[in-house]
């Protein structure tokens, strides 16, 4: 359970960092420290129940590639998540930002790897968590870049059922998901497997569409790929994958 506190005590600041379906995060001050606190408007049901997830699952989590939870708090109105806060930006920014930053692959792989370990954690606990928004705007950096943790847990949900509701990002959604068929926890691993994609090519996935933005575009993208037909890795591509690993 995420730790109640004051609000009184929480001092937040101007500065929006994220914006989002599910509420503004903002920087702020709690007892000298600087941290990303997510607001949940309740005015809407579908935030309070995406915040209630992501609150309760947040807190269940301890993982060296998971934001950390601090605490919650609440004004009466709005329900305030309190996290570390990751002050290098989302992979999505560090991909496509202004700064154009270049990476190598043993980096790339390293990112995948911190995430792969960490939903090997996720889908292996007792009442496995399946996180079903898996993309680089969801990966945070810290340590010079070279780290990530992987955060908003607005989508997050326990698997002890079969689930046949669609939810996440459509660009990085398993294609079961998307038809509404049973999905299980390797929804996330279809995810991961675009992400992975995305970092070794430094593209957008459905980038190559005409109208690369267009749901209705990608939907049809997806809709025309066979569910058995899964594109396969070759085995040059696996042998220099492997080699590249980094010994952390
Ligand atoms: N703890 C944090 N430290 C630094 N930046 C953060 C932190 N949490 C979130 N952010 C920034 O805010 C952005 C939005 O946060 P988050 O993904 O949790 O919410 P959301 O985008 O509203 O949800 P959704 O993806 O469902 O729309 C992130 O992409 C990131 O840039
Ligand atoms: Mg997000």
């Amino acid at each position: 359970m995420a730790k109640q506190v004051d609000f009184a005590e929480l001092k937040l600041s101007e500065k929006i960092i994220g914006a989002g379906s599910g509420g503004a995060v903002r920087k702020a001050t709690f007892q000298d420290q600087e941290i990303a606190v997510k607001i949940f408007d309740f005015l809407e049901k579908t935030v309070k129940k995406n915040a209630e997830r992501e609150i309760t699952h947040l807190s269940e989590i301890d993982h060296e590639h998971v934001i950390r939870v601090i605490g919650r708090a609440s004004d009466g109105k709005k329900d305030y998540l309190l996290m570390e806060y990751l002050e290098e930006g989302s992979l999505h920014n560090y991909l496509y930002g202004d700064d154009k930053w270049e990476y190598t692959v043993e980096q790339a792989v390293r990112w995948a790897l911190q995430c792969a370990k960490a939903l090997a954690y996720l889908h292996s606990l007792d009442r496995p968590i399946v996180h079903r928004d898996i993309k680089p705007q969801n990966m945070l950096l810290h340590n010079q870049h070279e780290d990530l943790k992987i955060c908003d847990f607005g989508l997050a949900t326990d698997m002890t059922i079969n689930k046949t509701d669609m939810q996440g990002t459509l660009r990085y959604m398993a294609p079961e998901a998307i038809k509404h068929l049973k999905y299980t926890a390797k929804c996330d691993v279809y995810s991961f497997g675009i992400m992975l994609w995305e970092l070794m090519t430094r593209q957008l996935p459905y980038s190559h569409l005409e109208n690369p933005n267009s749901q209705y575009a990608i939907l049809k993208a997806i809709s025309s790929v066979s569910l058995v037909v899964r594109p396969t890795i070759c085995h040059s591509v696996r042998m220099n994958v492997e080699i590249s690993i980094p010994k952390s």
